[in-house]
């Protein structure tokens, strides 16, 4: 059996490169796994780009096929887990990083890592919602837990335009939140308007350094940002709110002082998809299904093929693209 996969190699001649390659089933049975997949889609997140670029250590071991997501069918599964012909869906786990990920007609995982795919989609609108929708999800659930309700004001969402963005915008509108959008793209305002954003503002004013106490403005943040940006939302909470953190597309680094912590009792709560139990995936995913409906999914992906690739991921590393690209890794062009 040969099959196409992106390949990420390092060597000390030729040094990175990624190409579409043809894998055998030896080579793919090699990684540590019980289950394998026929992948149907995969999708392009932030890390998949940073990958595919060689733009940060994102992968450890060498060659790698990326690809953080996956939908597909269960061909065999040693573990017992999943039966022949059931579908599921990888996120995270380090695929892509340490283990050959989905950017790939087939995938070699472990049971453990798979969640099946929620009743009401399809393997196509999962890889919409992705990894970046699924981390969304993660951070509304701790916002729910944390008790922000509607009434309790105007919730904000940084790199409102993005996977996590968009995803984010839309599930907060339709659980009722008044969401404003920060977004460097203010051309695209229609786009965040149609997702449900009520309010939208120019991304420049939280990128810059701020002070440390600025007028409460949110009940509640999702940062894909980090950096000045996740400072200035901090700043910008009101008194008892919460910031849920999981991004760093302007930087790792945190210019901020502890004043919204120890004056306004602000809570900023730390979102990590790649670990996340299982119980936690499926109450992300579920909640998802319930509320993403077709059209606002269909509005939010494109699908690219795996030739596309590394053109989406060069232009998201730019910041210059919106909403989720979805990978029909099966499609030629
Ligand atoms: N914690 C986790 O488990 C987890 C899971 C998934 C993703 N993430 C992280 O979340 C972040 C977003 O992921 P994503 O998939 O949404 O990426 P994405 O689709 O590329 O979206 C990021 C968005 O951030 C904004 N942006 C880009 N570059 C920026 C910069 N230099 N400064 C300020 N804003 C910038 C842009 O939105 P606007 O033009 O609208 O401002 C861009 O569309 C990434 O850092 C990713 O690694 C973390």
């Amino acid at each position: 059996m040969l099959f196409n996969a992106i390949l990420l190699e390092k060597k000390e001649v030729t040094g990175f490169t990624c190409s579409l390659k043809n894998i055998n089933r030896q080579q793919l049975l090699s990684q540590q796994g019980d289950t394998l997949i026929q992948v149907a889609y995969s999708s392009i997140n932030y890390k998949d780009a940073l990958a595919i670029t060689n733009k940060s250590p994102v992968v450890r071991q060498w060659p790698m096929v990326p690809g953080i997501d996956g939908v597909g069918t269960v061909l065999e599964c040693a573990s017992g887990r999943y039966q022949k012909g059931d579908i599921v869906v990888l996120n995270g786990w380090g695929c892509g990083e340490t283990h050959w990920g989905c950017l790939s007609q087939y995938a070699y995982l472990k049971s453990e890592w798979l969640i099946p795919l929620p009743d009401k989609l399809t393997a196509h609108q999962a890889m919409t919602i992705g990894t970046a929708g699924y981390t969304a999800g993660l951070c509304v659930e701790r916002i729910f837990d944390f008790g922000v309700k509607p009434q309790d004001g105007m919730v904000l969402v940084t790199g409102a335009s993005g996977g996590v963005g968009s995803i984010a915008v839309a599930l907060l509108a339709k659980l009722g939140y008044q969401v404003t959008a920060s977004t460097s793209k203010i051309d695209q305002a229609y786009y965040l308007r149609k997702l449900g954003a009520v309010n939208i503002i120019d991304s420049q004013s939280l990128k810059q350094s701020g002070k440390p106490l600025q007028k409460e403005h949110w009940s509640a943040v999702v940062d894909a940002v980090g950096s000045h940006t996740l400072a200035n939302a901090c700043a910008q909470t009101q008194y008892g709110g919460i910031v849920a953190c999981c991004g760093l597309v302007q930087g790792m680094d945190l210019p901020a002082t502890v004043a919204p912590f120890i004056l306004r009792g602000v809570t900023l709560a730390g979102v990590d998809s790649v670990m996340a139990s299982y119980d936690k995936r499926v109450t992300a995913w579920n909640l998802l299904a319930k509320h993403l409906d077709e059209e606002i999914l269909s509005y939010v992906g494109r699908t690219i093929t795996l030739n596309e690739c590394v053109e989406v991921a060069n232009k998201m590393i730019a910041g210059q693209i919106k909403g989720r690209f979805v990978v029909d890794v099966n499609k030629q062009i």
